[in-house]
């Protein structure tokens, strides 16, 4: 399996002198090969965790581990492993690969998502629907359902999954209706596993974001359709101040539970109705 060796030094200005170690802990991040993933992969490496990277695309997710670095030869190792996870047998080999190169995992960071083809909803075709459903909703079930068979068989037992939900988990956009749908359901998904999870030590909660810097977020940097049917530019944050806020959710011990947290640029309109 493939495993980043490279050197000690940050190349990407975090500084991994001011951390504390997490003790080897383990974490899968999915859709690590960009954007919001890469961001948060970046942060547990630099608080010492060893990550495995997911995402269909194996040249994003080694763009990843070359960034990221790994600190030293004793430091937390990065490990891309290609999954499609809207596949059982792709999320079935990536969780088996991490229980064969560590033993265990403490943290799923199930992110993989993708926004669908946006227009008006009686033009959406069934084919659009299902590819939206099948990433954002049926790969994050797979991935989390997977990850608590893991949590609750090994010991110590535990662990902490931490969805990936959206301000769309509480407001539409317009023409929107997959995405807006699924994530959603991502809120189902969080409350189920949290409850589940609790004979097991496994903590489960939600980050709720609006408009990071990504790639999936490119039209609120050029205009997008707001409600009243005027397009906007909109505001946007960096992807590095949500990594810190889901190192932060990670960091706890399985005792304390961030459940839910929503992390925004301050000034897009969601608050105060646009
Ligand atoms: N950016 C924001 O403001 C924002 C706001 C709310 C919620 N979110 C959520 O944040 C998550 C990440 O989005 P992002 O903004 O970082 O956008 P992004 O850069 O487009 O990232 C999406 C990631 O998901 C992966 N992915 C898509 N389909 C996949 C599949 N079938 N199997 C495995 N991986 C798959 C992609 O990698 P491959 O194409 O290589 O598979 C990609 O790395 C999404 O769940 C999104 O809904 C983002």
């Amino acid at each position: 399996m493939a495993q980043n060796e490279s050197a000690a030094h940050a190349t990407d200005g975090t500084d991994r002198e001011a951390t504390a170690p997490a003790d080897g802990k383990v974490a899968v991040v999915t859709g690590a090969g960009s954007g919001i993933g890469r961001a948060v992969a970046r942060e547990l490496i630099a608080a010492g965790w060893h990550v495995v990277l997911a995402g269909r695309r194996r040249e994003t997710l080694d763009a990843t581990a070359d960034r990221v670095g790994r600190v030293g030869a004793e430091g937390p190792a990065v490990v891309p492993v290609p999954t499609d996870v809207t596949r059982p047998e792709d999320v079935d080999a990536l969780f088996a690969a991490v229980r064969d190169r560590f033993g265990r995992l403490d943290l799923l960071f199930n992110n993989a998502g993708t926004f669908g083809r946006p227009g008006p909803l009686e033009e959406l075709s069934y084919e659009d629907w299902r590819a939206v459903v099948d990433v954002n909703l049926t790969g994050a079930f797979l991935c989390a359902q997977a990850a608590f068979r893991t949590m609750k068989e090994q010991d110590p037992q535990g662990g902490r999954i931490i969805n990936n939900g959206s301000i769309s988990a509480h407001v539409p956009r317009p023409h929107s209706i997959a995405y807006t749908a699924t994530k959603h359901a991502v809120t189902g998904l969080t409350k189920s596993l949290s409850l589940d999870g609790r004979p097991y030590r496994i903590a489960c909660g939600q980050i709720d974001i609006g408009n990071a810097a990504t790639e999936m977020t490119g039209r609120m940097q050029t205009g997008i359709l707001q409600a009243n049917g005027q397009t906007a530019v909109e505001p946007v944050m960096d992807a590095a101040d949500v990594a810190r806020t889901v190192r932060h959710m990670a960091s706890l011990p399985l005792e304390a539970n961030v459940q839910f947290a929503t992390v925004m640029a301050t000034n897009m309109p969601y608050i105060g109705r646009g």
